[in-house]
C-alpha cells in the first residue's frame, strides 16, 4: 500500500529516514509516497496524497514562534477533522503504561486571536459538545477494547465553566453508558502534580487540546524524554501517525536524534494497517535495545541516530516474526 512519508524539518528527516530504513529491512508490502513541505499552507499535491493514501507518517514541522505563519501541524489537524490525538506513554523500562486522547481540533487552538491595542490581546478559546464527544468516546472505546479499567478527564470547570464545563458534564453523560469502566474527573493543575507523584495510578487519560498537550510533554518527561512518546492524529478516514516531539532545533544535522518516538508511531501505523505481528516485533526489539543500553545519549546510551538505525535493524534479523502471532 502507498504511505505518504512526510520528512518534515529539523531531525525530521534524519529520523524519518531511520524508520523508513527500518521499516523497509522488515520487506513488507509498503510503497512511500514523500512528500516535501515547503509552503506556509498546505499544498494541493499534499492534501490529494494524504487524501487517496489515507495514511500517513510524518516528521514533525517548525512554526515560527510569536509570529509568522499558522502552524502546518494544526492546518493538517484541522483540514482532516483529525479530532483525536492519541499518545500512549509506556516506559520502556518499567510498566508505567497509560494513553492519552487529547482533542486535536479546537480549544485555543484554533488560533484566532485579535488586538484589542498595542497592550492588550484576546484569544479565543472553543470548545463544542461534537468535538468533546467525539474524543470522549474514542477514550472509553479505547478503554473497552483494551481492557483498560479507568477514564480520567481532564479539565479546568472551576475557572471556564462554560467551555471545560461542557467538556465536563460530556464526559459525565457519556460514562453513563461504560457502565464497567471507572471514570474520575481532575481539576488540571491537581492533575499535573498528581501524575508526577503517582503516575501509575492513572489509565487512560482524556483532555481538551491543550492540557492534553502539556501533559504529554509531562508525561514524556517521566519516561525518559521527549524521544519516547508516539502518535496517532485520527478521524474515521484518514489517520496521520507523528512523533509527539518537535524539531529539536538544538540537535538537528547532528546525528543525536532519537527516532524511537517516531519509531513506535511507525508501530502504531503497522498495526493501523494490519501489520500486527510486524508492529509487536519492532516494539520488542526497541525494548530489548533500550533495556540493553543500547541507545541514543538522550537515554544515556552511546549510539547516533545512524548506528541506532542499524542496531535495530540487525537486531530485526534475528527475531521470528511468526512468533509474534497472537
Ligand atoms: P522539541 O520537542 O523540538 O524539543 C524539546 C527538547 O527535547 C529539545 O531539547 C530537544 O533536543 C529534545 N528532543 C526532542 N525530540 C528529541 C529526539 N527525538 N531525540 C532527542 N532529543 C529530542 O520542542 P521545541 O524546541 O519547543 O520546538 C521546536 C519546534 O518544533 C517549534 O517550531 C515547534 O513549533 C515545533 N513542534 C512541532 C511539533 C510537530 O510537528 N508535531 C510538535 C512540537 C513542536
Amino acid at each position: 500500500m502507498n504511505i505518504t512519508l512526510i520528512p518534515g524539518n529539523g531531525i525530521g528527516p534524519e529520523i524519518v529516514s531511520s524508520t523508513r530504513k527500518i521499516i523497509d529491512s522488515m520487506k513488507l508490502d509498503i510503497k512511500w509516497d514523500e512528500k516535501h513541505i515547503t509552503t506556509r499552507t498546505l499544498t494541493d499535491d499534499l492534501i490529494d496524497s494524504i487524501k487517496s493514501n489515507k495514511v500517513a507518517l510524518k516528521g514533525p514541522l517548525a512554526t515560527p514562534i510569536g509570529h509568522g505563519h499558522k502552524s502546518l501541524n494544526v492546518q493538517l489537524r484541522q483540514a482532516f477533522k483529525l479530532g483525536v490525538n492519541f499518545r500512549p506513554v509506556e516506559d520502556l523500562r518499567s510498566d508505567l503504561d497509560l494513553v492519552i486522547f487529547r482533542e486535536n481540533t479546537e480549544g485555543l487552538y484554533i488560533g484566532e486571536e485579535i488586538k484589542i491595542s498595542e497592550d492588550e490581546y484576546h484569544a479565543n478559546r472553543i470548545i463544542t459538545r461534537q468535538a468533546s464527544s467525539n474524543i470522549i468516546t474514542a477514550a472509553f472505546e479505547y478503554a473497552k477494547r483494551h481492557n483498560r479499567k479507568k477514564v480520567t478527564l481532564v479539565h479546568k470547570a472551576n475557572i471556564l465553566k462554560l467551555t471545560d464545563g461542557l467538556f465536563l458534564s460530556v464526559g459525565k453523560e457519556i460514562s453513563a453508558s461504560y457502565k464497567d469502566i471507572e471514570f474520575e474527573s481532575l481539576i488540571v493543575d491537581n492533575m499535573c502534580m498528581q501524575l508526577v507523584l503517582k503516575p501509575s495510578q492513572f489509565d487512560v487519560i482524556v483532555a481538551p487540546n491543550l492540557y492534553g498537550d502539556i501533559l504529554s510533554d509531562l508525561c514524556a518527561g517521566l519516561i525518559g524524554g521527549l524521544g519516547v512518546v508516539p502518535g496517532a492524529n485520527l478521524s474515521d478516514e484518514i489517520a496521520i501517525f507523528e512523533a509527539v516531539h518537535g524539531t529539536a532545533p538544538d540537535i538537528a544535522g547532528k546525528d543525536l536524534a532519537n527516532p524511537i518516538s517516531l519509531l513506535l508511531s511507525a508501530c502504531l501505523m503497522l498495526d493501523h494497517i494490519g501489520y500486527k505481528a510486524h508492529a509487536k516485533m519492532l516494539r520488542t526489539a526497541i525494548k530489548q535495545a533500550v533495556n540493553n543500553n543500547q541507545t541514543t545519549k538522550d537515554l544515556g546510551g552511546h549510539h547516533t541516530c545512524t548506528s541506532f538505525t542499524d542496531y535495530i535493524i540487525n537486531q530485526l534479523e534475528v527475531l521470528n516474526v511468526e512468533s509474534f502471532n497472537d
